[in-house]
Order: structure tokens, then sequence, then C-alpha cells
């Protein structure tokens, strides 16, 4: 069924009827998706270019990727930017699948480097993880490789590669993935729409700066002058009537930027982050988000009462005239208020899940701690508990035991975007202090300053050796990466 111009009475009666129910997924086993025996349409996503499936089995979607050095104009004004891309594309274009199907990606490799892809947040297969460990090998100029695997949760992600993740990233390699619902658990929206939120540093000419590896740019990252949005510096313009609401979508894909989003004129609900949409007790409207590298949030959007329009800024760091550091809006959208209103509004996201926090016990079972050092070179180095990747030793953890693990800045100049491979987490405490935080997250901010820090807890069900690293991704090439192994019961 395609969704329908205006919202008809036993679409509104199934919403009502499925927000009722006592939901059976629970969030400790989030994949709640068997696919359906008959395939709906592929979701209409508004922002960003859709690649087209290329294959009409049920179950089955299929894509092509090359990967090339292109040319996009990223800079009104300046000369054409020469790009890493995804065929021809920054970002990348929109992949997506419906939960449970079985997606396939033929990947063609033009650049004059070895890249992978990595499907960032997706609980698949370890061998499709798209990073270069043990016999998991990178795609060489000139190959093609097939990436095949089923995502089990429905969510936001995105793809990027995973060698020289800072140079390759920077250039232009990124884009969003949506592994979209069930259909009866879709909410139900007037639009659905991607915001890919980048920053770039960029000479005046428009081409990428060089990539100097200055002390500073490891120490804080890679920080741009340009701010993209869906690869334009231009805001997106959206129209929206009274009684409207929209799903909005937004990624971090910056080196390093960590991103404060406001919405004056709009009425936002936060209903969803990294591993997808939340149950109802735990959406609540805001008037900001702070997005780490890496991470997602969904967002439910409407105009504010009465008014005539709104933007999604992003809050910059800016110098006054009299020279002080102050927060300026960089607007990223902008929403103006069309004609005439919707006096039967949809539902927006309805649906309900079971809460389950997936525990409460504060007790540690593993530490990391981050930190940076010189080494006897003298050069900056930085590492999770203590020793710096590739050194580092493997974790090994037995599949499906609960791991509560607290991660420490040690590091404390920066705030660092952990994130963890194949595996969702809660959030249970901070600096100790139990929390209650919504949703499976892949990606957790572990906030500048001496010993902060983070707990999460995870069950590590799926098998296989998975990447945590911090998502500056210069802080990863320095060295704060590490790998654990989760053994699979039944090979014991
Ligand atoms: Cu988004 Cu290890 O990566
Ligand atoms: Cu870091």
């Amino acid at each position: 069924m395609t969704r329908p111009l205006t919202p008809s009475l036993p679409l509104l009666l199934a919403t009502a009827l499925v927000a009722g129910c006592p939901g059976n997924d629970t969030l400790v086993e989030p994949d709640t998706n068997e696919p359906a025996a008959t395939e709906s349409e592929m979701p209409q996503v508004e922002g960003l270019e859709s690649l087209p499936d290329e294959n009409d089995e049920v179950g089955v979607v299929e894509y092509t990727l090359e990967i090339d050095i292109d040319e996009v104009q990223l800079l009104p004004g300046a000369g054409a930017t020469e790009v890493w891309a995804y065929n021809g594309m920054v970002p990348g274009p929109l992949m997506q699948a419906r939960v449970g199907e079985t997606v396939r990606i033929h990947v063609t490799n033009r650049l004059p480097e070895p890249t992978t892809i990595h499907w960032h947040g997706l609980r698949i297969d370890y061998r499709m993880d798209g990073v270069v460990h043990g016999d998991l090998p990178a795609i060489a100029p000139g190959e093609t490789f097939t990436y095949e695997f089923v995502p089990p949760d429905a969510g936001t992600y995105w793809y990027h590669p995973h060698m020289r993740t800072t140079v390759q990233v920077e250039r232009g390699l990124f884009g969003m993935l949506i592994v979209h619902e069930r259909e009866d658990q879709r909410p139900d929206v007037d639009a659905d729409r991607a915001f890919v939120m980048d920053d770039i540093r960029l000479n005046e000419d428009g081409s990428i700066a060089p990539f100097a590896a200055s002390g500073m740019d490891i120490v804080h990252g890679r920080s741009g002058n340009v701010l993209t949005v869906n690869g334009q510096v231009d805001p997106v313009g959206i129209s929206l009537a009274e009684g409207g609401v929209e799903r909005w979508r937004l990624v971090n894909t910056s080196n390093a930027r960590e991103m404060l989003f406001r919405f004056p004129g709009l009425e936002v609900r936060e209903i969803g982050s990294d591993g997808g949409l939340w149950p109802q007790a735990w959406t609540r409207v805001i008037d900001e988000i702070t997005l780490p590298v890496g991470a997602r949030t969904e967002l439910e959007v409407r105009l504010a009462p009465g008014s005539t329009g709104g933007t999604l800024d992003s809050m910059v760091i800016t110098q006054s005239p009299f020279g002080q550091l102050q927060l300026s809006p960089f607007t990223m959208a902008s929403v103006r208020r069309a004609d005439g209103f919707i006096d039967a509004p949809r539902a927006g996201h309805a649906v309900d899940t079971k809460y389950e926090k997936i525990t409460s016990r504060l007790d540690v079972d593993e530490r990391f701690e981050l930190e940076a050092y010189l080494n006897a070179q003298n050069q900056v180095e930085m590492a999770i508990n203590g020793v710096p990747y590739p050194e580092a030793p493997v974790w090994q953890v037995e599949q499906g035991v609960l791991q509560v693990i607290k991660i420490t800045n040690l590091m404390p100049q920066n705030g660092h975007p952990f994130h963890l491979h194949g595996q969702f987490f809660h959030i249970i405490a901070r600096d100790g202090q139990p929390t209650d935080e919504p949703g499976w997250r892949d990606t957790v901010m572990i906030p500048a300053g001496d010993g902060r820090s983070v707990t999460i807890a995870t069950y590590f069900d799926n098998p296989g050796t998975w990447m945590y690293h911090c998502h500056i991704l210069e802080h990863a090439e320095a060295g704060m990466m590490a790998i654990v192994e989760v053994t699979s019961a039944e090979e014991d």
C-alpha cells in the first residue's frame, strides 16, 4: 500500500488499534522482524536521491555502488570540489530496505587506494561489517565486492569506509541507509525526511584543505569550516501546513564536530535514536538536541502553535564584533507555513512497544579508559586502556552475557563519541549516577572533562570480531580503537 494523500479513517483506526495493543516487542530483543509475506512499496524519503532497487524478488533489495573520484559543487561562487564519491554524489545515495529483507550491494572501487564500506549501526554478520581485520579483506583498486546482509532492526543508519577513514570520509564517502519498519509500525506522517549533516574543511577555491596532520587536528580532530546538509551549503526549503507533521532523521557524519541543533518556530518531539523508534513513554518534546559524530536522531516535527514558520539551526561558535565567542545559528532547514490547514492531522509516531531497561546493575564488568599521551618518538598517540590500536589486545566475551562497561575520559580537552560495532547498548549511568535514558544506541558521547564517564550495558548478542572506537576519526586513527571478540556459545 502506498501512503495515502489524506489520512483515511481505516488508517487512523488501524493506528489507534496498534497503539492500544500491549506491544509484543520488548526492547531487550528489539528485532521485530519477520519480513511481511507480501512486499509493501518502499516508502518515499525526501531530501536525498535514493538508489533504485535492481531486484524485483520479494524480500531482496539489490544495489550497485561505484566509488570514484569526481567533482561536485559544494561552495557557492567557488570552483567545483574534487571529491571521492559513491555514484558521483556527496553524500552518497540513500539506500533503503524493509526490515528483515536481504540487502545485496555490489561495490566497485575505482579509487587509487583500497577501501571498504562499514554499515554503521547495523547488527549484521561481522564478515559484512566492512572492517579490515584478520582475514577480512579490503576492496583493492579496480575490484568489486558484494556485501550481503539482513538488517534485523528498523532505524536510521549510515555507511562509510573503515580504512584511512579520516581522509576517505572527509573527501566525501558517507551516506544514509534507512531500514524501514513493518508497515503497521511506521509513523503516519506527511513526509519522511533525511538530513545528512556534515562539515568539511575547504580552501577558498573550493578544494579540500590539505590533511596536515598537525597536532591540533589530531588532538581535537579535523573540524571543517563549511557546514553542509545533504551536500549543500544552502538550507533545505520545506513548506508545511498547519496540522502537518513530518518525520525527520538526522545523522552527523563529520570527522570531529559535535553538533547542537535548535528549532525555533517548530514543535519537535524526539521519537528515536540510533537503534530506531522509542516506546511512547520515552518520547519527549525538546528545544534542542546534541548530536555526537556518528549518532542519529529521529524527530517528529510540526509548526509551533501560531508560528508562521521555523528553522532547523546548527549552533556554531563564532566571534562577536567585540571578540567574544558566541553561539550563532546556522540554518540547515527553513520551514515556511503553507496555506490552509489539515483538519484531520496524521497521528505521527503512535505505535507503542514495551519498555524494558536492560539492567539496573551498576557493578562494572569492564572499564575502558580513553587517553592520549606522547610516545617515545614524541608523537601524539591515543588509546583505550593504554595500548593503541592495532597493538591493543583483543577483549574476549561470551555471546549473550550481559556486560556493564564504564567508559572514562582521561583526555579531558575533548569529548569522545564512543562507537561499538554490531551491537546496541543502553546508557545506564553517567559519572556513576544511574540514569534512565531512552533508546538503543551504538554511539554515545563521553563528555569533555577529566574523569567524566558513561556506563553502558549490552548483551553482545552478535558473535564475531567487532571494533569499538572513538568516532572522532583522527582519534581512532591515532589509536583510540580496539576489538572485542564475541564467541558464539555453539562453537565451544
Ligand atoms: Cu561509523 Cu567504526 O564506525
Ligand atoms: Cu576521541
